[in-house]
C-alpha cells in the first residue's frame, strides 16, 4: 500500500473517516475534496458494461444503463478453455470502461457450479477450479492492465439464488481449500485485483462473509497476501462495525445513514478500534490514488468504445464459445444447401446473457435468422414456440412439423427463457420447457435431418438427444450469437470449445442432490470435494455429455506424452507435453487436457482425477504440434486438514492427455517422494466418501469430516427476530402473517408484468420474502430508516405496537415528503 494512503488517512475527521467506507449512491465513492480524493466510479460486469446514467431511479440501480457491447458469459468464456480470449476479453472491457470513466468493473464472477440449478452459473466459469482460476487471472490481468480494476466476487461458498442473503454454506475444509477457494486464491496470488467482492451468505462458524475475520483477513489478507480493499456485495453488510474489524472496507451501495449511529457507537465503546477504520480508510484512499493514476499516466485522451469493433470481436468470441455436443457428420451445412427450415423462436430472438445485475443493454443483438437472410442463405422459419412459451401450441407447432416434413434440415433453436438463467432464482429442475421437448420429438419423428441449437446458461436434460443427429450448445453466447451460430453451422470455422461443467442426465444424478438448497438456516455441502466430474468419476455414473467434451468438424491425434521427470519431490515442477495432430481434412483449434490421478492406496479419499492443466493449439488439416503444460506441487496436493496446509502423499500418479474427461488418449505413471509422512487425515472411517456414495452421507460422517457439531438446518421459530430477519421469518408473528397475506395477492400480478417462468423456478417473490430487512432498507435510498426498522422489527417480535406502528407511519410520511421535495426540486 502506498505510504501516502497511510498519510491521508491520518488526516481524516472521524465524519471522513465512516463517510469514506460507505458507498455514495449506488456506484461510486465518497470524494474527500478537502484532501483531493475524488469519487470513483464502478459498474457491474462481467461480460459487459452496465454503467447507468446518472440521476433519476439510479439511487436503487435500477435505471436503464449505457449501449454497450454484450460479450459471451461466463459459461462460454470457460468452455473456450481460452486464456487469452479471456485476457482480451478483460482488456477490452478495461478499454470500455476507461471510456465511459469507470474505474472497477464488478466481476469476475467464481463461484463453482455446484449444482446446475443454481441461477446464476451462467455467470460463473466452471465446476473446476483449476480451470475456473485459470480463467479468472487472465480477466483480471486483461482488464486491470488498462488501469481499471476488478471486483472478484462473490468471496466465498456462494453457490446458490436461494436464500443467498442469509443462507449459511456450511462446508468442510478440505472441499472450501480443494474446490471453492482456488480461484480467488489464485487471482489474488497471481493478478493483483484491485478490489475483492464479499459474498452475502454465511459461512465459518455462521458469520457473514462481510463480517467474517477468518475468511477476510486470515485467510485473504495473512496466507494469500491481498492488499486490496474488500467491497460488500450489494447489500450484504449486517454488523458494519463488526464487519470493518474483521477486514471489511467498503459498504455498497450507499446505506444513507443506516448503520452510522451504531458505527459511532462502536467506536465509542471500543467494540471497534479505530486502528480498523483507519486501516480500511487508508485501504480506500490507496484504491483511488491507484484509480487516479491509471487515469493520468497517459496524456493522451482516451479513445470513446468502438462498438463496431468490440461486436465484431464477440462474434469472434462467441464462436469459441459454442459447444458441439454431437454431430452424427450432418454439420457443418453446405452454404448452397437448399431446404433448410429454421424452427423455434430462439432463431429470431436468441437468448444471449443472463438476468440480473449482469444485464447490459446491448449494442446490437444479431440474431440466426437475421444473419441467415443477410448472408443471402437459403431458410424458411416457423416459429414453433417463443421465447417464453411453456405450454405446447397446437397452431404453433403445426405449422413447424409442415415445415420441417417438407425441408431437408430442420434447424431448431431451443433453449431456456431468461427467468430460468437468472439471479435471485434457482431452477426447480433441468428441463426446457415442455412445448420445446414435445416440438422437437415430434419433428424428429418426421425428418431425419435435424440439427438443435441451443440457447441456455446451465446444463438441460435433451431426452430427444438419440433422435437428432447434432446439437450445438451455444449457452449465452452474447450480442452476436446468431452470426457465430451461422458461422458455425455452415462451416465459416469449425467448433472447438469444450464443456466447462457435465451435463448429466438426470437431476437425480447430480452430486449435492438432496442437499441443495438446503433448509431455512443452513445448506450442507456434505458431498465435500465430490463436486461435478470428480464425483461423476467418483461413483461411476453415466453422464448426457461429460466435462471437457465438445466435437470438431476434424479429428485429433495424440501421441508422445512425455514428462519432464519420472520422479519428483513437492519442490519440484513437471513438464508434460503431448503432440496433437489434426488427422482430419478441416483446419481447427484442439483443447488439451491434462488429468492427475492420485495414487489408489486407501489412505484418504481423493477425486479419481482431476484437471490440473489445459493447452489449445489451432493446427491446419494434417498439421502437428506439441502441447505443454508445467505441473507444481498444487497438481499433486490435497488440503491435509491435520497439517493445515497442502500436502503431497508420495506413491505413484498417473498423468492423463486427454479429449475430455471421458476420452483420456495417453497415459504414463510419475512417481512422487516425500520424507514428510503425514499422519492420517482424519481419525475415523469416511465410508461415503471412500466410496463416493455422497448422496446419504449420514451425520455422524459428515460431523467427523467438518470437524464440529452440524448446525440447525431450520432456524428455530418463533425466535427473536434482528434487522437479519426476512419477511419469511416475520410469519411467525401475526403481522408478518398479514404482510404476507398482501405479498402473496400482489405478487402474482407483479410476476405477470415481469415474466416470471411460471413455477419453475424459485420465484421472484422467494428473492423478496428471503432478503433481510437491512437490505431492503439498504435499497431503499434512506426511504425506510433505521427506526422504522427497529419498529418493523419489534413488530414482528409482537413488542410496543402501538409506538412502534406511530413510528412507522412518522417514517413512512416523513420519506414519501422527502421523495416528493425531490421529485419537485
Ligand atoms: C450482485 C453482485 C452485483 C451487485 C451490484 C448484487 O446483487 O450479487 O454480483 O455486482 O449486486 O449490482
Amino acid at each position: 500500500m502506498r505510504e501516502q494512503a497511510k498519510t491521508l488517512a491520518a488526516r481524516l475527521t472521524i465524519e471522513e473517516k465512516i463517510m469514506l467506507v460507505k458507498g455514495m449512491g449506488t456506484w461510486n465513492t465518497f470524494p474527500i475534496e478537502r484532501l483531493g480524493l475524488p469519487s470513483i466510479m464502478m459498474a457491474d460486469g462481467p461480460h459487459g458494461l452496465r454503467k447507468q446514467d446518472q440521476g433519476g431511479d439510479n439511487a436503487l440501480g435500477l435505471g436503464k444503463s449505457i449501449k454497450t457491447v454484450c460479450f459471451p458469459t461466463a459459461s462460454g468464456t470457460a468452455a473456450s478453455f481460452d486464456r487469452s480470449l479471456l485476457r482480451q476479453l478483460g482488456e477490452t472491457l478495461g478499454q470500455e470502461c476507461r471510456a465511459a470513466e469507470l474505474s472497477l468493473l464488478l466481476g469476475p464472477a467464481v463461484n463453482i457450479k455446484r449444482s446446475p440449478l443454481c441461477g446464476r452459473n451462467f455467470e460463473y466459469f466452471s465446476e473446476d477450479p483449476y480451470l475456473s482460476a485459470e480463467m479468472a487471472v487472465n480477466y483480471t490481468q486483461g482488464l486491470q492492465s488498462k488501469g481499471v480494476g476488478v471486483s472478484i466476487k462473490h468471496f466465498a461458498a456462494n453457490n446458490q439464488e436461494k436464500r443467498r442473503m442469509t443462507s449459511q454454506s456450511v462446508v468442510d475444509e478440505r472441499a472450501m481449500r480443494e474446490i471453492y477457494l482456488p480461484s480467488f486464491e489464485q487471482t489474488v496470488k497471481r493478478a493483483d485485483p484491485w478490489t475483492v467482492m464479499c459474498a452475502y451468505n454465511r459461512l465459518f462458524d455462521g458469520i457473514y462473509c462481510s463480517e467474517n475475520k477468518r475468511l477476510l483477513t486470515d485467510i485473504l489478507r495473512d496466507e494469500w497476501g491481498f492488499d486490496g480493499v474488500v467491497v460488500s456485495d450489494w447489500g450484504a453488510v449486517s454488523n458494519r462495525a463488526a464487519g470493518i474489524e474483521a477486514g471489511l472496507d467498503l459498504e455498497m451501495p450507499d446505506s444513507y445513514g443506516l448503520h452510522d449511529d451504531k458505527l459511532y457507537n462502536a467506536l465509542a465503546s471500543g467494540e471497534l478500534s479505530e486502528e480498523a477504520l483507519d486501516e480500511a480508510c487508508a485501504r480506500m484512499i490507496d484504491l483511488v490514488l491507484r484509480a487516479v493514476e491509471a487515469t493520468q499516466a497517459n496524456d493522451e485522451p482516451v479513445p470513446p468504445a468502438d462498438n463496431e469493433a468490440d461486436h465484431a470481436l464477440a462474434r469472434a468470441m462467441a464462436r469459441d464459445t459454442m459447444v458441439l455436443l454431437k454431430n452424427d457428420g450432418i454439420l457443418p451445412l453446405k452454404r448452397e444447401q437448399s431446404g433448410v427450415a429454421y424452427i423455434g423462436g430462439f432463431a429470431r430472438l436468441p437468448r444471449y446473457q443472463g438476468g440480473g445485475s449482469s444485464h447490459v443493454n446491448a449494442y446490437h443483438v444479431a440474431s440466426a435468422y437475421e444473419t441467415a437472410i443477410k448472408e443471402g442463405l437459403a431458410i424458411e422459419y416457423a416459429e414453433g414456440f417463443a421465447v417464453t412459451d411453456y405450454n405446447y401450441d397446437l397452431v404453433k407447432a403445426h405449422a413447424a412439423i409442415e415445415l420441417a416434413k417438407r425441408s431437408e434440415v430442420a434447424v431448431i433453436f431451443a433453449g431456456l427463457p431468461e427467468a430460468m438463467d437468472a439471479e435471485g432464482a434457482d431452477r426447480k429442475h433441468l428441463d426446457l420447457p415442455p412445448c420445446q421437448n414435445e416440438l422437437i420429438a415430434q419433428i424428429a419423428a418426421v425428418q431425419p435431418n435435424v440439427i438443435v441449437v441451443l440457447c441456455n446458461g446451465a446444463p438441460v436434460r435433451m431426452p430427444w438427444a438419440g433422435e437428432v443427429q447434432a446439437i450445438l450448445e451455444s449457452y449465452l453466447a452474447g450480442e452476436s450469437v446468431g452470426e457465430a451460430q451461422v458461422d458455425l453451422l455452415y462451416g465459416a470455422y469449425s467448433p472447438s470449445a469444450k464443456l466447462a461443467e457435465t451435463f448429466p442426465l438426470y437431476l437425480q444424478d447430480t452430486p449435492c442432490y438432496g442437499n441443495f438448497p438446503g433448509g431455512t438456516a443452513t445448506v450442507e455441502y456434505r458431498e465435500s470435494i465430490f463436486v461435478g466430474y470428480r464425483y461423476y468419476d467418483k461413483a461411476e455414473k453415466n453422464v448426457l455429455f461429460p466435462f471437457g467434451h465438445g466435437l470438431s468438424y476434424t479429428n485429433f491425434e495424440y501421441t508422445n506424452l512425455r514428462l519432464s521427470r519420472k520422479n519428483l519431490t513437492p519442490d519440484d515442477t513437471l513438464e508434460v507435453s503431448v503432440t496433437v495432430r489434426n488427422a482430419g481434412d478441416f483446419d481447427a483449434a484442439e483443447i488439451v487436457q491434462f488429468y492427475v490421478s492420485p495414487p489408489n492406496d486407501g489412505a484418504v479419499f481423493r477425486e479419481p482425477k482431476a484437471l490440473k492443466g489445459f493447452g489449445k493449439v489451432f493446427l491446419k488439416a494434417g498439421e502437428k504440434r506439441c502441447v505443454k503444460a508445467v505441473l507444481d506441487s498444487r497438481a499433486f496436493a490435497y488440503f491435509h486438514v491435520g497439517l493445515n496446509d497442502w500436502y503431497c502423499a508420495p506413491g505413484d500418479y498417473e498423468i492423463h492427455a486427454a479429449a475430455s474427461s471421458r476420452d483420456i488418449r495417453l497415459s504414463v505413471p510419475v512417481k512422487m517422494h516425500n520424507d514428510l509422512e503425514a499422519p492420517p487425515a482424519y481419525d475415523i472411517a469416511l465410508p461415503s466418501y471412500d466410496s463416493g456414495l455422497v448422496h446419504s452421507v449420514p451425520d455422524a460422517e459428515f460431523e467427523a469430516l467438518l470437524g464440529y457439531p452440524i448446525p440447525p438446518a431450520n432456524f428455530a421459530s418463533p425466535r427473536r427476530l434482528g434487522w437479519d430477519a426476512t419477511l419469511e421469518d416475520a410469519t411467525q408473528s401475526p403481522f408478518g402473517r398479514l404482510l404476507m397475506k398482501i405479498i402473496d395477492f400482489a405478487f402474482p400480478i407483479i410476476s405477470g408484468i415481469a415474466g416470471d417462468a411460471i413455477g419453475e423456478t424459485s420465484s421472484l417473490k422467494d428473492a423478496v420474502v428471503e432478503m433481510p430487512v437491512r437490505t431492503i432498507a439498504q435499497w431503499s435510498a434512506g426511504m425506510l430508516t433505521g427506526d422504522m426498522l427497529d419498529a418493523l422489527i419489534s413488530i414482528f417480535n409482537e413488542e410496543e405496537y402501538c409506538k412502534s406502528i406511530c413510528t412507522l407511519l412518522r417514517g413512512g410520511y416523513n420519506s414519501v415528503k422527502k421523495m416528493m421535495n425531490g421529485k419537485n426540486g
